[in-house]
């Protein structure tokens, strides 16, 4: 017998376009006809301490990436965030060291390192692919990721070639972004990306009034170019333009979310996926 194949489904969309709500909602329907479906998380995967060489292997992307992020950044308060990381190879999964990084304001930052974080975010994700991924599809499991690891590149590549004033790294940045549409491009024949539209603005004021600030968000640093809510939607309306370019090219499902009627807009959202021809497949 055959196993049925698995598939994925992952969603890109700025902050707070509705992409975990989504993911939540389609896996709810799915998990209720019957279907081996996992919402899926590398964050969650490496937050469950996982053990093993396996896991070593994902761990150490995850720390390379966060280190090269911050270990370059400056706060106003003239703090460099890399003093706050333990020596390799100590843990940086801890809550307290996670808050603090999120809350950092980030005044300076380097936009090399940023483009390598971006790197070693492209690079992370071919392991997890590879070792925690493709095993369950091959088992024939329906996955379903609440963020495309795209999302993250996206940022951080967009970040790093705006705060540079050197035209060199800022070719740097593009061409990692550019190299990722293709490198984490989803496989024709069994995923199913979907984007998630949304109105940055509109994000952006659900984002304060759900978790009360920017606060990560904001984190980036949008380093050297300002922070706060204009150089924050200014960021968010570039990843947006990024995205729908890569909808196109990956043939993206898309969906609205910008009805202010969360369960209605959320359900419209989740049959609009359901209805797309490729989720036949998984029938
Ligand atoms: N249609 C909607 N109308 C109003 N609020 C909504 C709608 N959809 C989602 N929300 C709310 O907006 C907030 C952000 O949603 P959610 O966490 O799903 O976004 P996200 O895209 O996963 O964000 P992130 O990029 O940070 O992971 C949540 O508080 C959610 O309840
Ligand atoms: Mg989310």
């Amino acid at each position: 017998m055959t196993p049925t194949p698995g598939s994925t489904i992952s969603f890109l969309g700025v902050d707070g376009s509705g992409k975990s709500t989504i993911a939540e909602a389609l896996y709810k329907q799915l998990a209720a006809a019957g279907r081996d479906t996992r919402l899926l998380s590398r964050r969650d995967y490496l937050r469950g301490q996982p053990q093993g060489h396996v896991a070593d292997a994902n761990r150490a992307f995850y720390d390379a990436g966060l280190r090269a992020l911050y270990s370059f950044a400056r706060t106003d308060d003239d703090r460099a965030l890399g003093e706050l990381f333990p020596a390799p190879p100590g843990d940086l999964r801890d809550g307290a060291l996670e808050e603090e990084l999120n809350s950092a304001r980030i005044t300076t930052n380097d936009p090399q390192a940023i483009t390598a974080a971006a790197l070693a975010e492209i690079g992370g994700r071919l392991v997890y692919y590879a070792s925690v991924v493709r095993p369950e599809l091959d088992r024939g499991t329906v996955l379903i990721e609440e963020t495309h690891p795209l999302k993250m590149v996206t940022k951080l590549c967009l970040v790093a070639s705006q705060i540079t004033s050197d035209e060199h790294h800022a070719r740097a940045a593009v061409t990692a972004l550019r190299s990722a549409t293709m490198v984490l491009a989803p496989d024709p024949f069994r995923d199913v990306p979907v984007l998630v539209r949304c109105d940055p603005q509109r994000t952006y004021e659900r984002l304060i009034a759900s978790r009360g600030g920017l606060g990560v968000l904001e984190h980036h640093g949008l380093a050297g170019r300002g922070t706060g809510r204009e150089a924050y939607l200014d960021l968010m309306v570039r990843v947006q333009e990024a995205f729908e370019d890569v909808a196109q090219n990956w043939r993206c499902v898309v969906v609205n979310n910008d009805d202010g009627d969360q369960d209605r807009s959320v359900k419209r959202a989740a049959e609009a996926i359901l209805a797309d021809p490729r989720m036949a497949r998984l029938a």
